[in-house]
């Protein structure tokens, strides 16, 4: 029988929970560096069937503790949504529920507590010893797959979520919560068709959504597919703007390109002569196409390049700019910029395209910098972790993972983020292979 290529290789789950303390360390890891990375992704357990999906595989969070100068811990755990639990012969008080119920896309610190997120599912809480709290829909309040990426304004702290449904009318809703973790408004926003949308970017005026043509497949869901989209050439594709403090359903479209967006890097909003805001840019990782004849992983995608996306508001045109040729995804930033004109960018290439991986650094000026794993190894997405909360832009540490699927051996790199193609600082040896996760975050010692 063959078998899905979402369990091989680089993602082959491993079968443990471990924890692991004071792990071997190569180099010397920052003193003033103290806290978790944590990622996410999916580690299915038991057997899979061929057709399997990658983005439904039972998710499992992966910490590392750093603290005075040590590695101090390394843990992973599945988050035990009513599936995980039912499939390990665990007691749970959640009930089934119809609608997908998987944690796997991303693990994200917010109000005091962190969250395992897949756009599809209600959000679940856990832990720092990554024990499962349970769901939270926010008191009722999300009523749609949420979010794998939510985001957080700088300036309000409040965090805005683009989810979405195959249930309803074709619709997206824009969520909105308080930094206290109160909600605080939802709009639901009618679109032509029922699409699949990942993520979204935001200026410090406007969200920026898009509406691209991957389309819920209305006949393959009844099949019961687990992933019920079709790339489809022809679709109308569309780029909207909608104010960050809308209180209506008020979008402004732009036509864009047949292409397909997973992640924006960042955007911001260009103003002009009288101080109104002329133009709204946006860095995406864009593909010509996505799940063209394969929905089950990342497969069966165009290569995934750095362009900028241009609203001009003035003529009511979106134009697009190839910055970087080369394969790459999960564009990260310092978060402090999010919405503003950033300098400093890292971005993962990707071993599938490449078979050498790594980061690579944009100083926003053209100029980058780049440090490759080598040959066979799995780099994940890099986090940006500042020195203080007044270092200037771009002025801490880059940490990633990589795997490397023939040694199937682990390891954490701590870079300086301004001096990355001399190598890491240090590279923490992590007690077991790490499959491909989607996404993490730092979180800090002193929110901890
Ligand atoms: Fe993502």
């Amino acid at each position: 029988m063959p078998t899905s290529p979402w369990v091989q290789g680089a993602y082959e789950p491993v079968l443990n929970e471990i924890e692991a303390f004071d792990l071997e360390v190569e180099g010397s890891i920052p003193s003033d560096l103290n806290g978790i990375l944590a990622r996410i992704g999916p580690n299915p357990i038991g057997e899979v069937p061929p057709d399997h999906n990658l983005f439904n595989g039972e998710g499992m969070v992966h910490t590392l503790t750093l603290k005075n100068g040590r590695a101090q811990t390394y843990r992973n755990r599945w988050v035990r949504t009513e599936p995980v639990a039912r499939k390990l012969g665990e007691h749970t008080d959640l009930d089934p529920i119809e609608n997908t119920d998987v944690a796997n896309t991303h693990i994200f610190p917010f109000a005091g507590s962190l969250y395992a997120l897949t756009e599809t599912a209600i959000p679940y809480k856990v832990n720092e010893d990554l024990e499962t709290l349970g769901r939270e829909d926010f008191s009722g309040f999300i009523d749609t797959g949420f979010s794998a990426h939510p985001h957080v304004d700088p300036k309000t702290g409040e965090m805005h979520a683009i989810g979405y449904d195959n249930d309803a009318d074709p619709s997206v809703t824009h969520y909105v919560i308080a930094p206290d973790g109160t909600p605080l408004r939802k709009n639901r926003i009618a679109l032509g068709s029922a699409i699949m949308i990942h993520d979204f970017a935001a200026t410090e005026t406007f969200a920026i959504i898009w509406d691209l043509p991957l389309l819920f497949d209305v006949e393959a869901a009844k099949r019961g597919s687990k992933a019920p989209y079709k790339w489809t050439p022809g679709y109308e594709a569309k780029v909207g703007l909608r104010r960050l403090d809308a209180e209506d359903a008020s979008v402004h479209w732009f036509d864009a390109p047949e292409a397909f967006i997973f992640h924006a890097v960042n955007a911001w909003e260009e103003r002009g002569e009288d101080g109104s805001i002329a133009k709204v840019h946006c860095d995406v990782i864009r593909r010509d196409s996505m799940f063209a004849s394969d929905s089950t992983g990342p497969g069966d995608m165009a290569i995934p390049q750095l362009y900028r996306w241009t609203m001009d508001l003035d003529t009511g045109a979106m134009t697009e700019e190839l910055i970087d040729p080369r394969a790459q995804e999960f564009g990260r930033i310092d978060d402090r910029y999010w919405g503003r004109k950033n300098g400093f960018s890292v971005t993962t290439e990707l071993f599938r395209f490449t078979g050498d991986t790594g980061i690579i650094v944009y100083d926003g000026n053209g100029r980058t910098q780049e440090w490759s794993f080598g040959k066979g190894a799995a780099t994940s997405e890099a986090v940006f972790v500042p020195h203080d909360e007044d270092a200037g832009e771009g002025e801490g540490y880059i940490l990633a993972t990589a795997t490397n699927v023939a040694k199937r051996t682990a390891k954490a790199a701590i870079f300086d983020a301004q001096n990355v193609k001399k190598g890491p600082l240090a590279e923490i040896k992590l007690p077991q292979r790490l499959p491909v996760t989607f996404h993490g975050s730092w979180i800090p010692e002193a929110t901890a």
